[in-house]
């Protein structure tokens, strides 16, 4: 193992690639790595872009499928949502791109992994924790944390240095995108009183301007997962592909956080998540109608927490490996069909079925053929109610005021 060889995460971007030649000025040979997670990518140009900009090598990896099964899957099963808005979805490929960057280092026999995030967000939090907790022996080194360099500073370095730099002006925003969504911060969003001005969206049409008329998507689900859209069967990569598109056009996806960051930091995020969207809700609306109210309640509680500890960094943690063993447990009967509506930016479900439905309708309904044996029901609240009448009954003895010491004092005297 060299201590002196460094795998890269490396984007493409400015900040990744300004950390090639500032990794190579501290004596490391550099080998970048590029891996696709569904961003809008030209893999050769970025595998290019390294080399130009003094890589050793340059490794790119197509990891949209692997994205899909290993962590949208689960993602999507546990319907996490942190802080009950935000699909996760710069969070989830963080574990996915560290246990690409540690099987390069062991490959390479590198002794060191480096990022280009900064200090002040999580995705530094995630890649030191996903990266060391699978390989506790190897460095992280996050150049852009500790390089203190502005933009302005970094284009002269980037220039001095033969790093290609992009010939068009910079956007104000920043921006983080694969298939479960795009992650845009800074610029005018740091003011949370200004509403996101259009430009900042790029995957969504506005709700205001979308179709007047809505439009229907069909998901089938098995074992809790989707298996195919409006009846065709496909794996899913591409279907969350394609649902992006086509809800994406109906302005289906748009959140706007404010965001609690591990770091401590209040942020304003806005984010584009069309299928995360759509598949939460269709998914959710199917275990309404398969799981009973006990298991329902408990497995809320269990995404909650699931989704913190993703959001913070805790992949590949025995707390995680437990989670999921619990949620993996109940999406078996979690199967069928559910029908989307969308429109104007909302996606609802508009139809399941499923089946293992518990819906019956010979339970629930209020025409003929009911199984109901309501005359039960007055035996069954009797005993529920029990408790309550007791506790009522109990606490009306105490004439207000009346303290139950007092009466006991009197009567042992
Ligand atoms: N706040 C989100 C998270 O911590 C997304 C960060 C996205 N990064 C970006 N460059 N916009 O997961």
């Amino acid at each position: 193992m060299s201590t002196r060889k460094v795998v890269l995460a490396y984007s493409g971007g400015l900040d990744t690639s300004v950390a090639i030649p500032w990794l190579r000025e501290r004596g490391y040979e550099v080998i970048a790595l590029t891996i696709h997670v569904g961003q809008p990518v030209d893999l050769q140009a970025v595998r290019k872009k390294a080399l130009a900009s003094g890589a050793k090598r340059a490794y790119v990896v197509d990891a949209r499928d692997e994205y899909a099964r290993e962590y949208l899957r689960p993602a999507l099963q546990a319907n996490l949502l942190y802080e009950g808005q935000y699909p996760l979805s710069t969070a989830l490929a963080r574990p996915l791109i560290g246990q690409h960057l540690v099987a390069v280092a062991r490959k390479e026999g590198a002794g060191a992994i480096a990022h280009g995030c900064t200090g002040k967000g999580n995705d530094q939090v995630r890649f030191d924790v996903c990266t060391t907790s699978l390989a506790p022996e190897l460095e992280v080194i996050a150049p852009a944390r500790e390089w203190g360099m502005t933009r302005d500073e970094e284009i002269a370095y980037a220039e001095a240095h033969h790093v290609p730099v992009a010939a068009r002006r910079a956007s104000p925003y920043s921006t983080d995108e694969n298939l479960w969504g795009r992650s845009v911060e800074c610029g005018i969003l740091e003011d949370p009183a200004v509403e996101p001005p259009e430009e900042v969206y790029g995957w969504t049409t506005s709700p205001e301007r979308a179709p007047d008329k809505p439009e229907y998507v069909r998901i089938a689900f098995e074992g809790g997962a989707p298996v195919a859209l409006d009846g065709e069967r496909m794996s899913l990569r591409p279907l969350i592909e394609r649902l992006n598109r086509t809800a994406g056009a109906h302005g289906v996806g748009r959140i706007d956080h404010l965001e609690s960051r591990l770091v401590g930091i209040k942020s304003r995020e806005v984010y584009e998540c069309p299928a995360a969207t759509v598949l939460l809700a269709a998914h959710q609306g199917l275990e309404a109608m398969t799981l009973p109210r006990d298991l329902l309640a408990a497995k809320r509680g269990i995404e909650r927490q699931y989704a913190q500890a993703v959001y913070d960094g805790l992949w590949f943690t025995p707390l995680r490996t437990a989670f999921d063993a619990f949620v993996g447990a109940t999406q078996e009967r979690v199967e069928g069909e559910v029908a989307m509506k969308l429109y104007k930016g909302q996606a609802r479900v508009s139809g399941r079925r499923s089946p293992f439905a518990l819906y019956r309708q010979s339970l629930a309904t209020y025409s003929d053929g009911d199984e109901f044996r309501a005359e039960s029901a007055r035996g069954f609240i009797y005993v529920w109610g029990l408790p309550s009448r007791t506790w009522a009954a109990v606490g009306e003895k105490r004439a207000p005021g009346a303290r139950v010491t007092a009466r006991t004092t009197r009567r042992s005297r």
